[in-house]
């Protein structure tokens, strides 16, 4: 085996970044492929309950602790009428459905989600179309989502059968707005005049409501970052958080840089802070405006095949990824970034949860089964909440194709203070040496380890299947232990950890 490396972390408890607040581990359903249609619902199916809904899958979600789950889209609901998905079936239409070039059916609309979502124990985060329509439309969908009753939407969403107002909290103002494949694409003065108008009316249905502004599709849009400027200048005092959107790819299988990827989060995720604080400091405001990453994924694998689907059919394979071990390794490290600046990322949202770029995966008809990234999101879900301590660390680097100076180890550390547990989420970039891992534990006297949980496999590429459904997973098998002050650590090469300590019960 290559000698191992080495790298240091430091943990004080004064060293505090923030509270994670626990929307950090949201996901997103769109109307998109098979993520509803032949994932969470399909009548029929031998696992699915009276209303339709995959039990199978719902228990895999349900593991997740997902605590948000953003809904109908995605570029879907820049074209979408969500009137069209309400109220008796036989009536709904069927639609061209233009972002994805397919055919919904309607079959599963706004109440259908509603009370998957209850199933499910989160809660929705509902998109508004802002793309072909404005608004009125907006308005509306407020007033029968929220209002108690004695209005006309209130009252239809009563007719069908929802007494109780749904109450659903935090609202997108539209979609990737800056994308000139998005229906109707605005420039930045466009959209910061509309997301205004249409959320200060949505706002005057229900004073209540949490509002997200789009930001950039991602940090490459030649409009980046003047468009977060631009929008923030029209919607500062209005909005809550700005959204931001990243997806990572290694079409040039070369894994050392595809691991570096989320470096470019880390800078994407400060710079976007630092726009949010000179619109601000412009304005002279006492509020902060914090971050919505709504949308984060690895998302390359299935292009070329999502590219040979037959349009213009319902519930198309479209955008299935099928996961690998170095895809998790990432979706870790991209975990580690969103933790690293909980202070002000606020909510995010995997993109997205069943199926279409997922970390569940299901054949129509058959079963479900955890793809490689499941893991990671997982660990974080579960052990990542409480607050986040600044990471103190130092480590080798390396030079990547695209990015100088990054560090093998990538970790943070979260402490959960009710239940007196500790966790460091660490992946060891090397691709070849393990890395001796030395944390001073300082301030944490009498914690020990309760666990150190191990991703690691010899092949890059190896996933999961239907049939061989366990080929990637994790294991406590890691030799994490504490020596005094001193928490180490071998650290296999290419290997996401979780070391959960808790403090010695006496
Ligand atoms: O998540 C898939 C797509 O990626 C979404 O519909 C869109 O918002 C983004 O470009």
């Amino acid at each position: 085996m290559t000698e191992a490396k080495r790298a240091s972390m430091i943990l004080d408890k004064n060293f505090r970044v923030g509270d994670v607040d626990d929307r950090l581990y949201g996901a997103f359903i769109e109307h998109l492929g098979r993520a509803i249609y032949g994932g969470i619902y399909e009548p029929g199916h031998a696992a699915a309950d009276a209303k339709g809904f995959r039990q199978d899958v719902l228990g895999l979600v349900k593991d997740l602790k997902v605590p948000v789950v953003r809904y109908p889209g995605g570029n879907f609901v820049s074209g979408y009428n969500w009137e069209d998905g309400i109220g008796p079936r036989e009536n709904r239409p069927s639609r061209l459905e233009l972002a994805w070039r397919s055919i919904e059916t309607n079959e599963f609309g706004l109440n259908e989600f509603m009370d998957w979502v209850d199933a499910a124990n989160t809660e929705a985060v509902m998109a508004v179309n802002l793309g072909s329509r404005g608004i009125d439309g907006a308005r509306n969908i407020v007033e029968y989502c929220n209002h108690p009753k004695g209005t006309y939407w209130s009252d239809l969403r009563k007719k069908h059968g929802y007494a109780t107002p749904h109450n659903i909290n935090l609202w997108c103002l539209g979609n990737e707005m800056d994308g000139s494949w998005q229906i109707g694409h605005k420039t930045a003065e466009e959209y910061g005049r509309i997301a205004c108008e249409a959320g200060k009316v949505m706002r005057m249905v229900d004073p209540s409501i949490e509002l997200v502004v789009c930001g950039s599709s991602n940090s490459k849009m030649h409009t980046f970052p003047e468009w977060e400027a631009v929008v923030l200048e029209h919607t500062y005092d209005l909005v809550d958080y700005i959204s931001l959107h990243t997806y990572f790819g290694n079409q040039d299988n070369d894994t050392a840089n595809f691991l570096a990827q989320s470096v470019g989060m880390d800078d994407f995720i400060n710079t976007v802070i630092s726009v949010c604080d000179y619109v601000k400091a412009k304005k002279r405001s006492n509020k902060t405006i914090n971050l919505s990453f709504d949308e984060w994924n690895v998302w390359y694998h299935s292009h070329e095949a999502t590219a040979q689907v037959e349009p213009w059919t319902t519930a198309p394979p479209i955008l299935e990824d099928v996961y690998t071990f170095e895809d998790a390794l990432v979706v870790g490290c991209m975990l580690i970034s969103l933790l690293k600046r909980a202070d002000r990322v606020k909510i995010a949202c995997l993109a997205q949860l069943v199926n279409v770029i997922a970390p569940i995966m299901t054949r129509t008809g058959g079963d479900a089964w955890r793809q490689t990234i499941y893991y990671p999101y997982l660990h974080a879900s579960l052990y990542g909440r409480g607050y986040v301590l600044q990471p103190v660390i130092e480590s080798p680097v390396y030079d990547s194709k695209d990015f100088t100076d990054v560090p093998i180890l990538e970790a943070v550390s979260v402490v959960n203070e009710e239940d007196d547990e500790l966790t460091v989420f660490a992946v060891n970039r090397d691709l070849e040496a393990p890395l001796r891992f030395e944390c001073r534990l300082g301030n944490f006297p009498n914690y020990e380890v309760v666990e150190h949980i191990t991703m690691t496999h010899t092949d890059v590429k190896a996933h999961n299947t239907e049939t061989n459904p366990y080929n990637v997973v994790p294991k406590s098998e890691g030799n994490a232990a504490v020596d005094g002050d001193m928490l180490e650590a071998l650290l296999a090469p290419l290997s996401w950890n979780v070391i959960r300590l808790a403090k010695t019960k006496k």
